[in-house]
């Protein structure tokens, strides 16, 4: 386990495995950073030349590892990219990027220092989030040799406030870990009912009240979606509701997170490789879960509610049919064109319950469509809503967390599209243009008149098949859960856009 500690001291002293520093770009060469000045003079001020030396030029994410040779009690330094030097303070997520980085390069290595940029609270906090998140392994399959993650960090800071804003960042690196954690777990290990064990476990631990709805009380509740989507599996779904209050909170946010443990598409089966990393389709129960314990933990003055809508999408006899009709907790009839659609059909039943607990604004957070991959890259998540000041303020949200968000429209002509001849409406347009949107489009319709609503569509971020970058590892990135918590930070402190 990866541990962090601030602490006020020198860079020169300290006995450590490595000493992280951080290197501008800029065109007289690399230039060492803030916050690592005393190393460079202990080196001669030999650092910047040396690494100009051997080809390092400071962008981003670069990294050198150089032995000290006696010269210091730490055996290593260890240069991190910080790209060019910014004229009015860093930004938090270069740091954090920087950061992480340096951590995964540090895999092994018992102890670290890090000697980077930190000359106020924020800085401090995002270098050790960067730290914690970069260090993340999923390694509990293996049985061979482990990577082990870098041991104990230590943030070397003077900032006012930087104790607290480290233990921040503990935290909340803490929630994204159990994200990931779950979100890479194979889903023989996790299966609704074992989701909501853990939800249950870790959120009562974090102060949540927690109720757990199995498949024999959403059958009689009415919830048809989670229902009919969880009925083909001999894992049956749960519903799982988990509630924080705070007795000077004057706002009430709600999560709700689609949960499919896996999608295989049920009866409308998918292809083996768009199936092979299914197991990530309840990333957004995972995020909500991860947040909701993230502002228990950090007592935030505000009401939030999370549901993680849990169900395994299988073909089988018993499984939902192409042309079913589902009668969902909302009072509307779907008819499910498409069993490959289900996030959309679990979710309304977790919005039409969420609806009344009478919230300020819900949030959805999905990995909800192809589409939204096809539309804005691994990266980037879709922000819909059914207020144009409330998307901006969640994408607004989102990127200041570092996490890439770009607010879409829900353009009412798609939804004709949804018609369907027997019931109030279709899970699938069968045009495929424009199908995030017209999956926002189907949520929308759900959301009682009155009530704020913005819907996450994070197919694409949620899960990294590519090599690790910054502080995000292959896998399970745990996306999204930062953004929740932010939300409810600014909700708690001056009531967000809901309060307009
Ligand atoms: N879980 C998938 C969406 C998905 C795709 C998530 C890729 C992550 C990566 C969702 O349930 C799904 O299958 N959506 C279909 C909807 C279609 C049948 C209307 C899609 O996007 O193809
Ligand atoms: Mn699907
Ligand atoms: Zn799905």
């Amino acid at each position: 386990m990866t541990t962090v500690r601030v602490l006020a001291s020198d860079t020169v002293s300290i006995e450590t495995g490595a000493l992280v520093v951080g290197i501008h770009a800029s065109s007289d060469g690399p230039q060492v950073a803030p916050g690592a000045d005393d190393l460079d003079q202990a080196l001669g001020g030999t650092l910047a030349a040396a690494l100009g030396a051997v080809g390092f030029t400071g962008k981003p994410e670069e990294i050198a590892k150089i032995p000290t040779l006696g010269a210091l009690p730490a055996p290593l330094v260890l240069a991190v990219g910080l790209g060019e030097r910014p004229d009015d303070g860093y930004d938090p997520e270069t740091l954090r990027r920087a950061s992480g980085a340096a951590a995964r390069a540090l895999a092994g290595t018992a102890s670290a220092a890090l000697a980077l940029p930190a000359s106020t609270a924020d800085e401090a906090e995002a270098v050790a989030l960067g730290a914690l998140l970069g260090a993340y392994e999923f390694s509990r399959y293996r049985t061979g040799e482990r990577k082990e993650p870098v041991g104990e960090l230590t943030v070397l800071s003077a900032a006012d406030g930087a104790d607290a804003a480290v233990e921040r960042a503990s935290t909340v690196a803490e929630a994204v870990s159990l994200v990931r954690d779950l979100v890479n777990m194979p889903p023989s290990d996790l299966w609704p009912a074992k989701f909501a064990d853990i939800a249950e476990d870790a959120g009562t631990k974090a102060g949540l009240t927690v109720e757990v709805l199995d498949e024999t009380a959403l059958k009689e509740a009415g919830y048809g979606g989670i229902s009919g989507v969880g009925q083909g599996s001999v894992n049956p779904p749960r519903l799982v509701r988990l509630a924080y209050g705070h007795p000077d909170a004057s706002r009430t946010l709600a999560f709700v997170g689609k949960g499919i443990t896996f999608d295989s598409g049920g009866l409308s089966l998918k292809p083996a490789n768009s199936m092979d990393w299914m197991k990530s389709d309840m990333g957004g129960a995972g995020a909500v879960l991860g947040a909701l314990i993230t502002i228990a933990r950090l007592g935030l003055p505000v009401n939030a509610v999370g549901y993680l809508c849990l169900a395994e999408n299988m073909p089988s006899g018993t499984a939902m049919r192409p042309s079913d009709v589902l009668h969902t907790f909302s009072g509307k009839t779907v008819e499910v064109l498409n069993t490959d659609a289900e996030g959309r059909l679990v979710l309304v039943d977790g919005i039409a319950r969420a609806a009344q607990d009478s919230p300020d604004l819900i949030v959805d957070v999905a990995t909800l469509t192809g589409a939204q991959i096809v539309a804005l890259g691994w990266r980037t998540s879709g922000v819909m809503a059914n207020d144009d000041a409330i998307r901006e303020e969640v994408v607004e949200v989102a990127v200041s967390q570092g996490e890439a968000a770009w607010g879409m429209p829900l353009p009412d002509e798609l939804r004709k599209g949804l018609d369907s001849p027997v019931a109030d409406i279709a899970n699938l347009n069968p045009d495929r243009w424009g199908a995030m949107l017209a999956a926002g489009i189907f949520l929308r319709e759900f959301v009682p008149d009155g009530v704020r609503w913005a819907h996450i569509d994070m197919a694409g971020p949620a899960f990294n098949k590519a090599e690790p970058y910054g502080y995000t590892p292959k896998g399970g990135t745990g996306a999204i859960t930062r953004t929740l918590v932010a939300l409810a930070e600014r909700y708690a402190a001056d009531g967000g856009r809901a309060a307009d």
